[in-house]
């Protein structure tokens, strides 16, 4: 039987899901990995080899030869993929034969790209058309991969790729073990994050679901957050204090796709227990510990105050108390302080 495993972000994108990704590739045997959500807007970074990588539609599989989807939960932009699949074979990394499009999923096009650079300032998008290609997409007057010639080498009808899995080295017959990697995250999310001021797509594991994977397939859930958070978009979001930009600096918190500044802020407890509750999180990844390490500050948020502790020991014996009656043993919280590794 299929089987998945979900990455899903626990708070406003940029928490690590790339490295997650690149790591659980190379240490769990899947035959396929998964984009299931979001476009161009999302950039992951990834390390490989000791290289920097950024992409933004092609799932992390890739670096290992693992076949990798972009599922119709996305928006795909033509000239966008078309320019990381020259930048991943410039890096060294073949590509050839590993990248599909499920031939449902929607396309971003230029003029997508025109409108979201226009009006897309009031929430603060990354202006790549992906607000404009989901409304098309919902409105029933979008356009779909199937419909561009260009990407035909690459389309790919997902029920027969997950249900009558052949001819992939290693697998049986109809036994896919696929990653799903999610991109933004769930403050971010179009239901549960703080409309207006999120993303158009589903940022969730119920939205990974909805790649055409069945709810009984699930066999983990990968939590990722950072120990502190981070919001790039137009609301007001970093509190007063010489301590955030500190974090954003020593944090080297800029966006991948646009270059803006991140706000920050500490991590919130009951935001991140909402996100692990409605994800049904069950391994949890907090990226960045090395960043508090060096301003030598430890707090969090919870229950609306500010709680500081006097070590990165006491903060983590806080964090994993807390956590425990979510269901969350300390053996799957993982404190990851490496770019490359979780
Ligand atoms: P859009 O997804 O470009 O429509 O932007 C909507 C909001 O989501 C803005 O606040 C963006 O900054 C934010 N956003 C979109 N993609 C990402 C991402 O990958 N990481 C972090 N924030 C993102
Ligand atoms: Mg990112």
């Amino acid at each position: 039987m299929l089987k998945v495993d979900v990455i899903v972000d626990l708070q406003y994108g940029d928490c690590g899901k790339g490295k997650v990704a690149h790591y659980l590739s190379h240490t769990t045997k899947y035959s396929h990995v998964l984009r299931y959500n979001g476009g161009c807007n999302a950039g992951h970074t990834i390390f490989h080899k000791g290289k920097k990588f950024v992409t933004h539609h092609i799932p992390a599989g890739v670096f290992f030869g693992i076949r990798s989807i972009i599922g119709p939960g996305c928006v795909l932009d033509p000239v966008q993929f078309f320019r990381e699949i020259k930048m991943l074979e410039a890096g060294g990394v073949r590509t050839r034969g590993k990248i599909f499009i499920a031939d449902n999923t929607h396309v971003i096009t230029g003029a997508h790209k025109a409108e979201d650079k226009k009006k897309g300032g009031k929430i603060g998008t990354t202006g790549r058309g992906n607000g404009p290609a989901y409304r098309d997409k919902y409105g029933r007057t979008g356009v779909r991969a199937k419909d561009i010639p260009k990407l035909k080498p690459y389309l790919i009808n997902l029920y027969d790729e997950w249900f009558t899995l052949s001819g992939v080295e290693g697998f049986k017959k109809n036994n896919a073990r696929i990653l799903a990697e999610g991109a933004q995250g769930f403050g971010l999310d179009i239901d549960w994050g703080d409309y207006p001021f999120v993303t158009s797509s589903h940022c969730t594991t119920a939205g990974a679901l909805l790649n055409g994977l069945p709810p009984q397939s699930v066999r983990s859930v990968w939590g990722v957050a950072k120990v502190y958070e981070t919001y790039v978009g137009s609301k007001k979001f970093q509190p007063k204090g010489e301590v955030f930009k500190r974090m954003g600096d020593i944090g080297e918190e800029f966006g991948s796709t646009t270059g803006r500044r991140r706000q920050t802020n500490w991590m919130n407890m009951q935001t991140l227990e909402r996100a692990i509750n409605m994800n049904g999180v069950t391994h949890l990844v907090f990226s960045k510990v090395d960043v508090l390490r060096t301003i030598k500050l430890w707090a969090v948020i919870d229950k609306k105050k500010v709680l500081k502790f006097k070590s990165e020991k006491a903060m983590k014996d806080f964090i994993i108390k807390r956590l425990k009656p979510l269901g969350l043993a300390r053996n799957r919280i993982y404190f990851s302080e490496h770019k490359d590794r979780i």
